[in-house]
C-alpha cells in the first residue's frame, strides 16, 4: 500500500500539511481525529459533490457536524452564499473554536474560506478538494473570497487552511472538460518552475489521458510542492507569486470576452500559447520551445488557437482591465528558458496585439 504523502506549506505559525493518497475519504474519521474531537464542525459542498462523496463526511465520528449544501456553479459564489453559510454556522452552533469544511472544487474551497476567515472573525478550515484544479491550485495557498456582479474574485481574505486532504480517486467522476481546466495549471507549472516535471508530462500523456490514479497521485504532489514552496516565499503576491500567473491575463481577456462561455483551462491555453508567442517575438525563446508548449497542450485537449470573433485588439483592451495590469501597461509572465519565466512590465502594446494575432484563427 502507498504511504500518505505529506507536503508542508511552510508559513511560520500558520504552516499546514498537505496530505495526498488515492482513497483517502475513506480514511477521513482518523485523520480529523486529531483536529475534530468535540468541536462542532461545518461541512460546506455542492450540490454535485453531496451526492457522490457525502457519504464520507456521514463517516466523521469525532464532531458534532452539520452540513451546507449550496447549488453548483461559479454563479453561486457570492456574498449571499457566504451570508448564508455563517447563518447556518449559528444556527449549529459553531463558535470561535469551530471548523469549517470545504468538500468541493474551487468555487466550494475559495467561500467555505472565505467564510471561515470572516466568521466571528476568523475560525479553522480545512480543505478537502475534488477537483484536479483544486488539488493542484486553489486549495493550497489561502487565497479565499468570492465574486461581485462588477468581476471575479473582487471581495476576499488572505486565510490559510489548517490542513488540506487530497484523494486522487475523487477525480474518477469528475467530468472530461473539469480534468481538462486542471491539466492546463498543471502544464503551468512545468512551464513556470520545473522543466523535468513537463517532460514527465511529455513522456506519459497517455497517463494523463487515462486517468491514471498512480501517475496523477505524484502529479499533483509536486504541483502541491511548487505551489508551497512560492506560498511560502511570497504570500501575499509582492512578488514572485504573481509567475502563477503565467497565461492568466491573455486567459482572463479571453474568458470575459467570450462571456465565459471558453473555460477557465481552455483560456488559461490559449493565454500560455499567446504568451509564449510573445517571447519569440522578443527573442527570449526559440520557437520550437512555444511549440512544445503547445503541442503537450493539444494533446490534453486543451486548445492553443483563439477561437474568431475574439478581436486581438479588443483583448488587449480587456488585458488593460484585468487586476494584475499596472496603470496603462500590461505586467505579463512570459516564458524566458526552459521551465523558467520572468515578470515583465515594459512591453510594447502593438507587440502584444502581434502576438495574440499569431495565435488567432
Ligand atoms: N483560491 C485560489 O487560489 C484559486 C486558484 C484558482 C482558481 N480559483 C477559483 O476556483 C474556482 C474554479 O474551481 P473549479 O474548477 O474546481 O470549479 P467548481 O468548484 O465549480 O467545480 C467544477 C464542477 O465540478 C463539480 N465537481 C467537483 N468535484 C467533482 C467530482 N469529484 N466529481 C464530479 N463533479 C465534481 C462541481 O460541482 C462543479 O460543477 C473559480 O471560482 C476560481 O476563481 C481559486
Ligand atoms: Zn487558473
Amino acid at each position: 500500500m502507498q504511504p500518505i504523502k505529506q507536503i508542508q506549506v511552510s508559513l511560520g505559525d500558520r504552516s499546514y500539511e498537505i496530505m495526498l493518497k488515492a482513497g483517502l475519504l475513506q480514511s477521513l474519521n482518523n485523520i480529523l481525529n486529531a483536529f475534530c474531537s468535540n468541536r462542532a464542525a461545518l461541512v460546506v459542498t455542492d450540490s454535485n459533490v453531496e451526492p457522490l462523496y457525502g457519504e464520507a463526511i456521514d463517516r466523521i465520528e469525532h464532531c458534532n457536524y452539520s452540513k451546507f449544501v449550496f447549488p453548483a456553479g461559479e454563479k453561486y459564489k457570492t456574498v449571499e452564499t457566504v451570508a448564508a453559510i455563517c447563518r447556518k454556522a449559528v444556527a449549529a452552533g459553531l463558535d470561535r473554536k469551530s471548523l469549517i469544511l470545504a468538500l468541493g472544487g474551487g468555487v466550494c474551497g475559495d467561500m467555505a474560506g472565505f467564510a471561515a476567515a470572516v466568521y466571528m472573525r476568523g475560525i479553522d478550515f480545512i480543505q478537502l478538494p475534488t477537483t484536479l484544479l483544486a488539488m493542484v491550485d486553489s486549495s493550497v495557498g489561502g487565497k479565499t473570497g468570492v465574486d461581485l456582479p462588477e468581476g471575479k474574485n473582487l471581495v476576499g481574505a488572505f486565510w490559510q487552511p489548517r490542513l488540506v486532504i487530497i484523494d486522487p480517486e475523487t477525480l474518477k467522476t469528475l467530468p472530461v472538460e473539469e480534468l481538462r481546466n486542471g491539466l492546463a495549471e498543471v502544464i503551468k507549472y512545468g512551464m513556470i518552475r520545473d522543466w523535468k516535471f513537463f517532460r514527465r508530462l511529455e513522456k506519459n500523456s497517455t497517463g494523463l489521458k487515462q486517468l491514471d490514479l498512480d501517475f496523477y497521485t505524484r502529479i499533483i504532489a509536486r504541483c502541491c510542492e511548487i505551489k508551497a514552496e512560492i506560498v511560502s516565499r511570497d504570500e501575499r503576491e509582492g512578488g514572485l507569486r504573481a509567475i502563477l500567473n503565467y497565461g492568466h491575463t491573455f486567459g482572463h481577456a479571453v474568458e470575459s470576452l467570450s462571456n465565459f462561455s471558453i473555460a477557465h483551462g481552455a483560456a488559461v491555453a490559449m493565454g500560455m500559447a499567446a504568451a509564449a508567442e510573445l517571447a519569440v517575438l522578443l527573442r527570449k525563446i526559440p520557437g520550437n520551445y512555444a511549440e512544445r508548449q503547445n503541442s503537450l497542450l493539444r494533446t490534453l485537449g486543451l486548445p492553443v488557437r483563439i477561437p474568431p470573433g475574439l478581436e486581438p485588439e479588443k483583448i488587449y483592451a480587456a488585458m488593460l482591465h484585468d487586476k494584475k495590469a499596472v496603470g496603462a501597461k500590461v505586467k505579463l509572465v512570459l516564458p524566458v528558458a526552459e521551465g523558467a519565466v520572468a515578470i515583465i512590465d515594459d512591453l510594447d502594446s502593438k507587440l502584444i496585439i502581434r502576438a495574440v494575432r499569431n495565435c488567432c484563427d
